[in-house]
């Protein structure tokens, strides 16, 4: 099969090729997913899974690429609850090999349907976004109607997501970003704005969530705006701040069928929307996943056309 690989931690999204490589084989409670989109988070060249096996044993040539749309081409031993030919979309597990490839072997919990009115493209996505938001808002940031948030990057991939999810949850929702992401913030939904370069974040006041997708200085300057009893998250590693009278929490993504079966269904009835940025097909995959220009939200390839 068609697969883009890399070998070098050092060379980062610069020393990947689009090479040959076996297909995978089913194992216990598997699935093997015919891949028609994926999706790719930039900083997977940093991740040690992209590198190692849960072992810490080098894995390379490893495929990168952790979201997928496809249709299941074959089961596993064991494994239930999907059949071969069904749409599915999904997380594909950090330390095997990913999707940016035309098949991959995943287990079968960490998918879902993707019903037949869901284009690929939208389908490959959705997983590490959606999930993410759904994941840092409701498990662990525990928001309740009412509540004010402070969503950090509220026009990127992760940041749209977290913006709809907490407006649609009865949240204020205040979005950050630079200039340039005003309107696009405002159009997802945040009730208002603070550009990170030119205003003063904290003029916002109090607020009852903090979700990080930044960090640094950002991270240590919004903990202090968080109320007694309020909550930071963060999905950009460990935390660096805490709040004096509050929980700080950082956490990885993880693969959810009932989460992904209820960010696809408000996908469908015009409640949430994807904010897709590019689409590249396979063998143009490489250039579109090393731009020179900013990112406009989350690059999908789409490996079947
Ligand atoms: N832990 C997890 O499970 C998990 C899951 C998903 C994502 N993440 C991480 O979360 C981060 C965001 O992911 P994403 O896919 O949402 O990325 P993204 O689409 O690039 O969105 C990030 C947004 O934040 C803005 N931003 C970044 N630094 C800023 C700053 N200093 N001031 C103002 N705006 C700033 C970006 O603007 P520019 O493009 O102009 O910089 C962009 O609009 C990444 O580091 C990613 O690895 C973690």
């Amino acid at each position: 099969m068609k697969a883009i690989v890399v070998t070098d931690p050092a060379a980062g999204i610069a020393g990947m090729t689009l090479t040959e490589r076996p297909e995978p084989q089913a194992a216990i409670n598997d699935v093997i997913v015919r891949i028609h989109a994926s999706g790719f988070v930039p900083t997977e060249m940093e991740w040690p899974s992209t590198w190692t096996d849960r072992a810490g044993h080098d894995k390379t040539p490893s495929i990168p690429g952790h979201e997928l749309a496809g249709v299941v081409s074959a089961l596993g031993y064991g494994t239930t609850g999907l059949s071969v030919g069904q749409r599915v979309f999904g997380l594909a597990d950090w330390h095997r090999d990913g999707t940016l490839a035309e098949y991959v072997a995943i287990e079968a919990r960490n998918l879902a349907p993707l019903p037949g009115d869901v284009d690929f493209v939208v389908g490959a996505s959705l997983p590490i976004s959606g999930l993410t938001a759904w994941q840092g808002l409701f498990q662990h940031g525990r928001l309740q109607a009412g509540q004010t948030i402070l969503a950090h990057g509220a026009a990127g991939a992760v940041g749209t997501m977290v913006t709809q999810l907490a407006r649609e949850a009865g949240a204020y929702v205040i979005g950050t970003g630079r200039a340039a992401d005003r309107d696009k913030a405002l159009d997802f939904g945040a009730h208002e704005f603070v550009d990170l370069e030119n205003d003063a974040l904290e003029d916002v006041g109090a607020v009852d969530l903090v979700f990080d997708v930044i960090g640094g200085d950002v991270q240590r300057r919004s903990a202090a705006l968080i109320k007694p009893g309020g909550t930071l998250v963060s999905v950009v590693g460990p935390v660096e701040a805490r709040p004096d009278d509050g929980l700080a929490v950082d956490f990885v993504v993880e693969a959810d069928r009932a989460e992904l079966v209820e960010i696809v269904q408000r996908v469908r009835d015009g409640r949430l929307r994807t904010n897709i940025g590019d689409v590249a097909n396979f063998d143009d995959a490489i250039g579109a996943l090393n731009p020179t220009a900013r990112r406009n939200g989350k690059t999908v390839i789409r490996v079947r056309p």
